[in-house]
């Protein structure tokens, strides 16, 4: 049985239901950063089953016709499962979001790709809807988003935690309605690459590893294409929705994470964030089968040529990991295997009453 990083080691692991739940799938008027097609093609190939879009596109998920048109778009092109969030940066889109049936609200409290940032005095009102909020934010932004959810009894997500003082704060407030995220490149990687958050210290990355499965429910990989030309130019973000499991896979059986953190941020956390929004997701007896099969019998160089994102370069490039994503099944249906996506990859959105579609 497996049941340590540290010791046995199988060659080939099942993962149960990998999903990632915070992806740029871009599409609309930035195509040549990313498509639904390619970005959830991507997704499939990195072992991922499912991924939360996320609204900062353009124009930006920001409106109900323009939500409408997503699903749409989504529904037709998505290779892989999916729920949508929605984008709330002014009293217009405040208004719209209360319409719609979204996964969380997302809030730009601070400047990154895209200026979607939220006018200013507007946040409790973005509270007061008592729908799911996620905000990126920096950790004043975080104090008086936990503040709100408290207040309101709201769902907080907090994405991209980057720094050992958030950590903290998000440990001493944590309730049961607020959780949060971190990603492989604040995990793994130090230096200025450009993204946001920008990545940490030493210090900051222990005090992340540290909270693993206990402050930090999941790791996410905040996928955000750019072609290469954009990326020269300074753009912010990381084509990670291929890396994201190669990468924890890797942790797990070089034993740098315990099984129980591992499965925690991979499964069960990430179960529990889509079961409080209604989502039926997860692995089991009467659950969906939703897995990836990972082989761990050999070292390789990440190498982003071979991506099916667009996005073709990454920091992690080179990097030496020990697990390859070989097939992906939605459903119980083989969605991706041996490199290459098959003819069933049809992605629907994740509902309350999931079935085929
Ligand atoms: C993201 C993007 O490019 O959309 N960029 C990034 O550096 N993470 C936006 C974001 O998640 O902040
Ligand atoms: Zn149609
Ligand atoms: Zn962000
Ligand atoms: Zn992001």
């Amino acid at each position: 049985a497996y049941t340590d990083g540290a010791h046995a080691s199988p060659t080939r692991l099942i993962i149960p239901s990998p999903v990632d739940l915070h992806v740029h799938l871009r599409d609309f008027e930035q195509r040549q950063k990313e498509t639904v097609a390619s970005g959830t093609r991507a997704a499939l190939a990195g072992g991922i089953c499912a991924v939360a879009d996320m609204p900062n596109t353009v124009p930006p998920v920001a409106d109900r016709e323009t939500y409408e048109r997503r699903l749409e778009l989504m529904s037709h092109d998505a290779a892989c499962d999916f729920v949508l969030n929605f984008c709330v940066d002014d009293k217009y889109s405040l208004s719209q979001a209360a319409s719609v049936d979204l996964f969380f609200i997302k809030v730009f409290l601070g400047e990154t790709t895209g200026s979607y940032v939220l006018e200013k005095g507007l946040l409790e009102n973005v509270f007061m809807l008592r729908k799911p909020v996620a905000i990126h934010a920096d950790l004043k932004g975080m104090r008086e988003a936990i503040k709100y959810s408290k207040r309101y009894e709201t769902p907080l997500h907090i994405c991209h935690v980057s720094r050992r003082e958030e950590v903290e704060l998000i440990a001493r407030h944590k309730d049961e309605r607020i959780t949060c995220e971190a990603t492989p490149h604040h995990l793994f990687l130090s230096g200025d690459h450009a993204v946001k958050p920008p990545l940490g210290n030493a210090n900051d990355r222990d005090a992340l590893w540290a909270a693993l499965g206990t402050t930090i429910d999941i790791v996410a990989s905040d996928h955000a294409p750019h072609t290469l030309e954009e990326k020269e130019h300074g753009a912010f973000g990381i084509s990670g929705v291929e890396t994201l499991l190669p990468l924890m896979v890797t942790a797990l059986v070089r034993g740098e994470i315990s099984f129980k953190h591992f499965y925690a941020v991979m499964h069960e956390n990430p179960k529990r964030i889509l079961r409080s929004h209604g989502i039926e997701y997860g692995f089991g007896v009467g659950g969906r089968a939703d897995f990836s099969i990972v082989d761990t019998s050999e070292s390789y160089a990440i190498d982003p040529a071979l991506f099916h994102s667009k996005a073709k370069h990454s920091p992690f490039s080179g990097m030496e990991v020990e697990a390859r994503v070989v097939e992906t099944w939605v459903r119980g249906k083989r969605f991706f295997s041996n490199g290459a996506c098959t003819n069933e990859a049809r992605g629907a959105p994740l509902s309350a009453f999931s079935k085929e579609p």
